[in-house]
Parts: C-alpha cells; structure tokens; sequence
C-alpha cells in the first residue's frame, strides 16, 4: 500500500515567494539534509555539497548577483512586457500573472528571505555518460538534482517554504569568489529557506499523465 503522505508532499510542494522573516531552526535543516542525503547519484558519488547561508551581507550579494540575470532571463522570454502591460494580455490567466509577479518581486527581495542554501556538485564525480552526443549533457545534472528535489520535499514536510533557483549559476565566478568554491566545484542552483507568509496553494498547476506518457512508441497513446 503506497504512503499517502508521501504523495501528499509530491503533489504539494510548491515555489515559495513570499516569506515572513521568522528564524528557520538549525536542527530542522540538519534534519532535512540528514534524510535528502539518501537521493541517488551516478555511481553513487554523491558529489553534492550545501553551503548554509545566513549571514546578511552575503544574502544580499547573492540576490544582487541572481538580479541581472533574472533580468535577462525575463527579457528573453517576455515575462518583462507581460509585467509591465497596463492590462492582462489576452490568453495569460491570473494565476500566471500572480506567479510571474511573485518571482519578480522576490528577485529583488530574495535577501531577506532567512537561509539560503548553496547547492554545489563536485564536477569529478558526475557520470555524464551522455557527453559523446552532440547536443548538452542532460545527465550530468541527474546526480545532483535528485538531492536537490528530496531537499524540497523535506523542507514542505517540515511545514518550510522554499524556493529553488537555478539563475544565480550565470554567475558562477562571482559566487566562487564570494563563497570559496574550490575550481572543480560548480554551482548547481540554490534554495531560499523561510516560513511561507501565503497560505499553501490548494493544488498545483500540472499537466496530466496522458500528456507525457507514450505506451511502445513516442507519441503513442498509453
Ligand atoms: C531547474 C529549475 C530552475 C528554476 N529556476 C528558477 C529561477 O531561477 N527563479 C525562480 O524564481 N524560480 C525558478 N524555478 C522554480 C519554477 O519556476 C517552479 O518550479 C515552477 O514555476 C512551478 O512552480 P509551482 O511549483 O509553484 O507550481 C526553477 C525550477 C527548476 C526545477
């Protein structure tokens, strides 16, 4: 019999935006990285390492390097000139709008937010079997994102919001500076820890099982 409560937590994890400045106990995060360190890895090389942000200054040189990326990013994908309409553009519901403002705004909050957590990978221990291909690897991140997915789990179980970003990597150099990251560490994405200041949403925005599962052949029905 499958846990309830484990799909419970897969069903309900959402990004978190919005957060209270209300202190996230240590012993909660040990007891978060205690149990995510189970994910798996290629080879089982485990290559993850966390850097426990709190300090203030560095908080906010972190949401000052993740700024002008996020800035790009929106431009790039035209997130800007849907904020900055004067009315809601046909076909983008409310909910999008609401999501896309509240990633926007924390991008130029994030700082308060109290825990950051800095995920790095060692890139030795990633097994990229797929780097023959001509195309970009896809299965190196597979040895550190399943860490990063249990950690958000985690996180939701412990009644935490958080939210994971990858934008702050653009600025890998600066961040190795600023945190001390050896050269054959790289930056995998990082997750802003709090007490969510929104009640949790009643259900999340997904596509349905029938939309990506094909049955003997790509694009056929299962
Ligand atoms: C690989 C990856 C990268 C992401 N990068 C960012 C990011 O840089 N900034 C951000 O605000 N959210 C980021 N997110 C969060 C996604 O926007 C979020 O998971 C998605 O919108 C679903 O949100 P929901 O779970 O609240 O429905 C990222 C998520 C993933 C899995």
């Amino acid at each position: 019999m499958p846990s309830d409560e484990l799909y419970e937590v897969m069903r309900d994890t959402p990004s978190t935006r919005r957060f209270t400045d209300d202190e996230v106990p240590r012993e909660v995060l040990e007891r978060v990285l205690e149990n995510a360190r189970f994910a798996p890895s290629g080879g089982n090389r485990q290559g993850w390492r966390v850097i426990v942000v709190t300090d203030r200054d560095t908080r906010r040189r972190i949401r000052e390097l993740y700024e002008p990326h996020w800035q790009t990013y929106t431009e790039q994908m035209g997130v800007r000139a849907l904020l900055d309409a004067p009315e809601p553009p046909a076909g983008v519901t409310a909910g999008r709008l609401r999501m896309l403002q509240g990633a926007d705004d924390f991008a130029h909050t994030f700082d308060a937010v109290p825990v950051h957590l800095v995920i790095c990978v060692e890139m030795a221990s990633l097994a990229r079997v797929d780097s023959v291909l001509e195309r970009p690897s896809i299965v190196g991140g597979a040895s550190i994102y399943p860490f990063v997915q249990n950690i958000l789990l985690g996180l939701r179980a412990e009644g935490l919001g958080a939210s994971f970003t990858t934008l702050l990597t653009p600025a890998e150099p600066q961040v190795r500076e600023l945190l001390g990251l050896p050269e054959d560490v790289a930056l995998a994405g990082h997750i802003s820890v709090g007490h969510r200041s929104d009640p949790w949403p009643k259900r999340l925005t997904r596509n349905p099982v029938s939309q990506f599962t094909f049955g003997e052949r790509y694009g056929e029905p299962w």
